[in-house]
């Protein structure tokens, strides 16, 4: 009989170790992103850095294990919404991540707000976005908020006319109207405004349009990965002999793309939250763990709000004590400040919005290789749109 009843607690002791955490001590993180489709740079970045963050602080939270669970949408909408959907009913994540896009981002935010489940948006930069649910917090950027001092870096610097060109949605829309209502006041002219379709997009007809307009300057956007596909038609079509400047956002500059665009991009000024060539101690660090991780893979922009976005989640949850209640993560979210590898964040309280540095930088050959180096930096920029409210 005492045999018996030694080898049944043995055995559920045993079952017990065998068994894994119950559902209750894994709180689940869903990861949405283009993996594949002309977005993939932008999947592959912030995977990696969410990856290199767990790897770096452990996956033990407040005695609750951390799941990462990666789904590709192809940069295609109405997957973003059905894998939000999936991960929410199905593996009960406690946060929605990632969002590559813009549409992708709003294609998710009805069920971040049926659910309450917070979704940190890491990659996508409409100013609008934050308010399509009351549950989305930021840790990427918005397009005014690196345009209008690149827009004040242009009046100051001997630009009196600029030709804008920018991809045909809303990052593009937000990025040329900050750009031509900052740069009109400062008392430059926008003589013309040109949108390119974002999906194959062909910017042959539209750089003879730059050409033939001859403007002082042409202030570009296109969204990460795009970059190099600009940069070549620009110079096939002899902008860079043109005696135009170039000026963009860091997107076309992009730091995974940037050494493959080649010295063509030698000189270009662009605004932008994040250099791999940032100078400080952290980012030394991060930039040196991110290419070991990576067979070389430089950091971009992207990797950074991936990052910081893995660092939102789980220092809420450490604020929480590993409780997921949508409402209590989001609360303990807002308001969060840190010094991050691209300098000193903070998530605004009233739009869960990112506050940041934002720096003017050229790219310059360091060591064999292009970097957008840093040389002017304005602090604490919050989203002009919103500000303005
Ligand atoms: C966006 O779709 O919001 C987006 C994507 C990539 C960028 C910037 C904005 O580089």
């Amino acid at each position: 009989m005492k045999r018996r009843h030694i080898t049944a607690a043995a055995l559920a002791a045993a079952l017990l170790a065998a068994l894994p955490a119950a559902a209750e001590d894994t709180v689940r993180i869903g990861l949405i992103l283009p993996m594949t489709g002309p977005s993939a740079s932008t999947g592959r970045e912030i995977e990696a850095a969410a990856k290199l963050y767990l790897q770096q602080n452990g996956t033990t939270v407040a005695g609750k294990t951390i799941e990462l669970i990666v789904k590709d949408d192809t940069g295609t909408a109405d997957v973003t919404k059905r894998l939000a959907q999936e991960l929410v009913v199905k593996d009960k994540v406690a946060v929605l991540a990632g969002f590559g896009l813009t549409p992708l981002a709003a294609a998710a935010a009805p069920i971040s707000t049926q659910a309450k489940v917070p979704q940190v948006i890491m990659a996508a930069a409409t100013a609008v976005t934050t308010e399509a649910s009351p549950f989305i917090v930021r840790t990427s950027f918005t397009l005014p908020q690196v345009t209008v001092p690149l827009a004040d870096w242009s009046a100051r610097n001997d630009i009196k006319t600029v030709v804008t060109l920018v991809s045909d949605y809303a990052p593009g829309l937000d990025a040329q109207k900050a750009f031509a209502e900052r740069f009109t006041k400062a008392g430059g002219q926008v003589v013309e405004q040109l949108q390119v379709p974002l999906k194959n997009p062909d910017f042959a007809p539209f750089l003879q349009r730059v050409a033939d307009a001859k403007p002082d300057a042409v202030f570009v956007f296109v969204p990460s990965g795009f970059g190099a596909v600009f940069m070549k038609q620009f110079v096939e079509r002899g902008l860079d002999k043109s005696g135009i400047r170039l000026i963009a956002t860091g997107d076309v500059t992009d730091d995974e793309l940037l050494d493959k665009i080649g010295d063509v991009a030698l000189g270009t000024i662009t605004t932008h939250h994040y250099s791999a060539a940032h100078d400080s101690p952290e980012n030394k660090a991060f930039v040196a763990a991110f290419q070991a991780a990576n067979a070389g893979l430089r950091p971009n922009f992207m990797a950074v709000g991936g990052y910081d976005g893995m660092h939102l989640i789980i220092e809420a949850l450490k604020k929480t004590g590993g409780a997921t209640d949508g409402q209590g993560l989001l609360d303990a979210m807002k308001g969060m400040s840190w010094t991050s590898v691209r300098g000193p964040i903070t998530i605004d309280p009233d739009t869960r919005d990112i506050v940041q540095n934002v720096y003017v930088r050229k790219v310059e050959k360091r060591d064999g290789a292009l970097y957008n180096v840093e040389f002017a930096t304005i602090e604490a920029v919050k989203d002009p749109v919103k500000a303005a409210k």
